[in-house]
């Protein structure tokens, strides 16, 4: 059986950084560690407020890295022309509000269809692989087939919040028939917002799931063991072998 993938979001390595104003933590040294421990792609959020990620961070991680670079990005103008100029691995279209604390649902991807299409077209044509960042909802994995996109990332941040209870395992079955859904559009599947070493290995369970993006709880347990000792620990987790703590 193919091992999960496990994507690593170093965006809070740069929100440390950037409570000082200074260079470290530096994120691509933090990106670089991670590719040691075991990291199968880096992840970065170039948020428009530029709140942890900063332009000359995305540059210097395509750079540096050997694994693949995932791009989170709003679907902006100023947006799609950086994603064009760094031209990561995959641009990962996420929806994008100011004053949120971090990425709060999924993108609506059916009621901006048009937009959207003509956003991926472009970041395509250079190519770069298109993932959209979606709730477990039908239409929108249908819609983001039909604008060419090639992967979906589905939200578990519900999932992760629930309390233990028939409405979590409701969510969950939501998220198990949502993977199954869009891996038979054609769609390459990931997963990722909020996941602990505990929900990280109840989704690493969905077959239809390739890949996990995991940030702040891996950054979080890094202050604790290290972050070699936490991506190794979380890699240990999402192998398909069943393995818990
Ligand atoms: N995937 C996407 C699309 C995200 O926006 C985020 C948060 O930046 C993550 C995964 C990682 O979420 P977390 O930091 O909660 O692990």
């Amino acid at each position: 059986m193919k091992q999960l993938r496990l994507g690593v979001n170093i965006d809070h390595i740069a929100t440390v950084r950037n409570a000082r104003g200074g260079s470290h933590p530096d994120p691509v040294t933090a990106a670089l560690l991670a590719q040691t421990a075991g990291a199968d792609g880096i992840t970065a959020h170039l948020r428009e407020d530029r709140r942890h990620i900063r332009d000359e961070d995305i540059f210097a991680l395509k750079e540096a890295i050997n694994v693949p670079l995932n791009f989170e990005m709003a679907a902006t103008e100023e947006m799609v022309k950086i994603a064009c100029e760094v031209r990561p691995n995959a641009s990962c279209i996420v929806p994008e509000k100011r004053d949120e604390l971090t990425t709060e649902g999924g993108l609506a991807v059916r009621a901006q269809q048009d937009r959207l299409a003509e956003q991926v077209g472009r970041l395509k044509a250079e190519g770069i692989r298109v993932s959209l960042f979606v709730d477990a909802d039908k239409d929108d994995l249908s819609a983001a087939r039909t604008i060419g996109a090639d992967i979906v990332e589905l939200h578990t941040g519900r999932f992760c919040d629930l309390p233990a209870g028939s409405e979590r395992q409701h969510e969950y079955e939501r998220i198990v028939s949502a993977a199954r859904f869009a891996d038979a559009c054609g769609l390459e599947v990931h997963a990722g917002h909020g996941l602990s070493f505990e929900t990280a290995g109840q989704i690493a369970q969905i077959q239809d799931i390739v890949e996990l993006n995991i940030g702040h709880f891996l950054i979080g347990e890094a202050v604790f063991t290290g972050l070699k000792d936490a991506i190794v620990r979380m890699r240990q987790v999402i192998n398909r072998s069943g393995a818990v703590l």
